[in-house]
C-alpha cells in the first residue's frame, strides 16, 4: 500500500527526476527543500542495523526530524546520539519524544542547518534527504569524519561513490565507511622471508578504491587485491615468484602493519611500515 508520506516523498523524488538530464546526471542540482517524512520502523531499525550501532558510538543524523533515530540508537543501543534539524518546531518535539523515551541525558537535538553542523565527533552519521543536499554534504563530510565512520543513507545515496554495503528490505539503505586519504607515493619497508626490502610505491584512490603499484629496478610490481575499509589497507605484491599479502592501519602519512608470507605450516608474519612521501594532486577522499 503506498502512504500518503509515500507520495509525498515519491513527489519530491519526481521533481528530482525531472532535473536531470537523459544520462540521469544532473547539470547542476537544483536545491530542492527537503520535506519532513520520519523513517518508517522498519526503515529506523535496518538503519541502525546495517551501521552496527553498539554503546560507544556518537550517532548523528543530519535532518532528525522527531527524532526518531537518535532515539532508537539510544534506547536500543545505549549509544548517545545527536540530531541536526533546521526545523526548530521539530528540534522541541524531538526533545521531549526523548525525554519520553527517558533517553534525555544521552541525546540532544539543536536547530541548524546540516551543512553548518559540528559533526567531527560523529562515529555514525544517518541521513534520510534528498541528492541536492546530499551531494552539497559529502565534501563536509569526508573532510570532517574520522576515518572508519559509518555513514548510513536511507533511499538518496552519493553519486560516484559505491556503498560498502547496500540493503533493501522494504526500504533501501546503503552504508558508506569514510576512508582514510592515502592517495600520493609512499615509501614501505618490510621484512620479508629473503631479507629486508625497501619500496616505493604510488596509490590512487577513488573513495574506499585504491590502485597502485611499485616502481622496482627493472621493473613494476603492481598492488594486487588492494582494499581499503575506513584506516584498514590490504593489498598484496608478487615479488621474486611469491606473494606477500599485507594488511595494516593508516594513521596519516603513515602505514603499519603485518605481512604474511607462504602458506600453511611454511607461513611467515612480520612487520611492515610505511610513510609518505608525497601527496597526490587531487583524489576524491
Ligand atoms: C525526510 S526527513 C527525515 C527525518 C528523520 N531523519 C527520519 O529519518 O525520520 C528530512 C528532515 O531533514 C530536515 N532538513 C532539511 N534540510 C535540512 C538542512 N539543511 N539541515 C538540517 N535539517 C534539514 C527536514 O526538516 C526534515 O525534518
Amino acid at each position: 500500500m503506498v502512504t500518503r508520506i509515500g507520495r509525498v516523498f515519491a513527489r519530491a523524488a519526481a521533481a528530482l527526476l525531472l532535473c536531470l538530464g537523459a544520462a540521469g546526471v544532473p547539470a547542476a542540482m537544483p536545491d530542492i527543500p527537503v520535506p519532513y517524512i520520519p523513517s518508517t520502523e522498519v526503515a529506523v531499525e535496518e538503519m541502525l542495523r546495517l551501521a552496527g550501532v553498539g554503546r560507544n558510538d556518537m550517532v548523528i543524523d543530519l535532518g532528525s526530524g522527531d527524532g526518531r533515530i537518535v532515539i532508537a540508537a539510544a534506547r536500543y543501543f545505549g549509544a548517545r546520539g545527536l540530531g541536526v534539524e533546521i526545523d526548530p518546531e521539530l528540534v522541541v518535539v524531538a526533545s521531549e519524544n526523548a525525554r519520553k523515551a527517558g533517553v534525555a541525558d544521552r541525546v540532544r537535538f539543536v536547530a541548524q542547518d546540516a551543512l553548518k553542523a559540528d559533526i567531527a565527533q560523529a562515529t555514525v552519521v544517518t541521513m534520510y534527504l534528498l541528492s541536492p543536499l546530499i551531494e552539497r554534504l559529502k565534501p563536509k563530510l569526508l573532510a570532517e569524519l574520522k576515518p572508519g565512520t559509518r555513514i548510513v543513507a536511507h533511499d538518496f545515496g552519493f553519486e560516484g561513490w559505491q556503498p560498502d554495503r547496500k540493503v533493501t528490505i522494504s526500504k533501501t539503505v546503503m552504508l558508506y565507511v569514510v576512508p582514510a586519504r592515502v592517495s600520493g607515493r609512499w615509501r614501505l619497508i618490510a621484512e620479508l622471508p629473503d631479507g629486508r626490502r625497501s619500496f616505493e610505491f604510488e596509490l590512487i584512490q577513488q573513495y574506499q578504491r585504491i590502485d597502485g603499484g611499485a616502481r622496482v629496478p627493472g621493473g613494476y610490481l603492481p598492488l594486487f587485491e588492494a582494499r581499503l575499509e575506513g584506516d584498514r589497507v590490504r593489498f598484496v605484491i608478487v615479488d621474486n615468484g611469491r606473494s606477500h599479502h599485507f594488511e595494516g592501519r593508516v594513521d596519516g602519512v603513515v602505514m603499519t602493519g603485518i605481512v604474511r608470507s607462504g602458506i600453511g605450516t611454511a607461513q611467515t608474519e612480520n612487520a611492515w611500515r610505511a610513510e609518505r612521501i608525497a601527496h597526490a594532486g587531487r583524489a576524491d577522499r
